[in-house]
C-alpha cells in the first residue's frame, strides 16, 4: 500500500485508511474478518470517534482485534472528541480529557496515535484546549493531534496556543463534493462554486504541512448514499466505468485513484465495512490518473470549468 506523511511527522501512513463510524452494523465475527482484511491489504490505519455507535464501533473494534502488544505496535489508531450529541460541541479542557480517558477504556489500549477535535465548537477557548493537549501528550495518552471540519482561520487561532503541530484535517471531500477544489478554480467570479466556504483550507493545509483526511469519499455529498451506481449520476458512472476498465479496476477503485491523483498528498478515510469493497478500494491506491483523466471525471461529475 502506497504511504503519505502524517503531517510533518515524519511518519507514514498508508493513503487509504478504515474508517470505522459503521462498524457497528457488524457483529463481532464479521468484524473480525473485516478488520483481518484491513491489516492484509496494509490498511493499518483505523480512524474512530467517541461518538461512533455512542462508543460501540470502538468497542467492536477492541473485541475484533484485540490490542495484544503486538498487534499495537502494527496499527495506528485515531479517535476524536468535541461533539456532544443533543447538546452541541465542547472542546474544554474536562472534556476533552474525560473523553480520552472513555476512548483509551473502549478500545483497550494505554494511547492514541492521533486525538482530532471532531468539529468546531463556537466557544472553544484556546487556552484550554492547549493545556488539555499538553497534559494528554505529557501522561503520553496522545502521541500526535489534529482537528477534523476546521477552516483556516481557526486553525489559526488554536495555533495561536496550541504548542503541538497539527498534523490532520479531516474533510468531507469526494469527486461529487469538491468544494475546496471548485472555490480554488472559480475565483473571482459571481458562481456559486467560487463561494468560500472554508478560508482556503486546502492551500492551507498544504502549506502547514497538514494532512487532509477525505471522509465520505464515496458518498455524494448532497444526501445519504453513494454516487456510484446511483442514475442521478449517469455520466460520471460512464466515464468512472470507461476509465476503470483501462485499468481493469472498479468504478469505485477510480473514484479512490480520483481523490489520491491531488497533489496534496490526501488519505481516503475508506468507510465500507465489506472486506471485497475495500479489495476494490485498494486498487485505486496504485493507480495514477493522467490530468486529462482526472478533469474529464471532475467535469463528469457535473462541475464546470471557467
Ligand atoms: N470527521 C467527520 O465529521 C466525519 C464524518 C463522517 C465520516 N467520517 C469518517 O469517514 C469515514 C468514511 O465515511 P463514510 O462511511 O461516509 O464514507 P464512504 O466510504 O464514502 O461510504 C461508505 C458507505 O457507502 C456504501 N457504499 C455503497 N456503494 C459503495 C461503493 N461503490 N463504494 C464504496 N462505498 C459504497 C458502503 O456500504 P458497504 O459497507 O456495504 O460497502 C458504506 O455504507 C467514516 O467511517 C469515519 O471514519 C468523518
Amino acid at each position: 500500500m502506497k504511504t503519505v506523511k502524517l503531517g510533518n511527522s515524519g511518519i507514514s501512513i498508508p493513503v487509504i485508511a478504515s474508517g470505522c463510524m459503521r462498524l457497528n452494523g457488524l457483529d463481532h465475527k464479521q468484524a473480525a474478518v473485516y478488520l483481518h482484511k484491513c491489516l492484509d491489504l496494509g490498511i493499518h490505519f483505523f480512524d474512530h470517534s467517541d461518538i461512533y455507535g455512542g462508543g460501540s464501533c470502538e468497542e467492536i473494534f477492541a473485541k475484533a482485534l484485540p490490542l495484544t502488544a503486538s498487534v499495537r505496535e502494527k496499527i495506528m489508531i485515531q479517535s476524536k472528541c468535541g461533539i456532544r450529541p443533543n447538546i452541541g460541541y465542547d472542546f474544554s479542557k474536562d472534556h476533552i480529557l474525560s473523553s480520552v480517558d472513555g476512548i483509551l477504556k473502549r478500545l483497550g489500549t494505554e494511547y492514541l496515535d492521533v486525538l482530532l477535535l471532531h468539529r468546531p465548537d463556537a466557544l472553544m477557548e484556546p487556552e484550554e484546549i492547549a493545556e488539555a493537549f499538553d497534559e494528554l501528550e505529557k501522561a503520553g495518552k496522545v502521541r500526535y493531534f489534529g482537528v477534523s471540519n476546521h477552516r483556516t482561520s481557526q486553525i489559526c487561532l488554536l495555533k495561536k496556543c496550541v504548542r503541538q503541530a497539527l498534523v490532520v484535517n479531516q474533510l468531507q471531500f469526494s469527486i461529487t463534493f469538491s468544494g475546496m477544489i471548485t472555490e480554488g478554480m472559480e475565483v473571482n467570479m459571481d458562481t456559486r462554486g467560487a463561494a468560500d466556504r472554508d478560508g482556503g483550507i486546502l492551500d492551507h493545509c498544504r502549506l502547514n504541512d497538514i494532512t487532509i483526511q477525505a471522509w465520505s469519499p464515496f458518498q455524494a455529498g448532497s444526501g445519504p448514499g453513494s454516487f456510484i451506481g446511483n442514475e442521478e449520476y449517469g455520466e460520471l458512472n460512464r466515464v468512472l466505468r470507461e476509465t476503470g476498465e483501462r485499468y481493469g479496476v472498479s468504478e469505485t477503485a477510480i473514484a479512490a485513484a480520483w481523490i489520491l491523483r491531488h497533489p496534496a498528498c490526501m488519505q481516503v478515510l475508506a468507510g465500507t465495512t465489506n472486506p471485497d469493497r475495500l479489495e476494490e478500494i485498494a486498487k485505486g491506491a496504485d493507480i495514477v490518473l493522467s490530468r486529462e483523466e482526472w478533469y474529464r471525471l471532475y467535469l463528469a461529475a457535473g462541475h464546470r470549468l471557467p
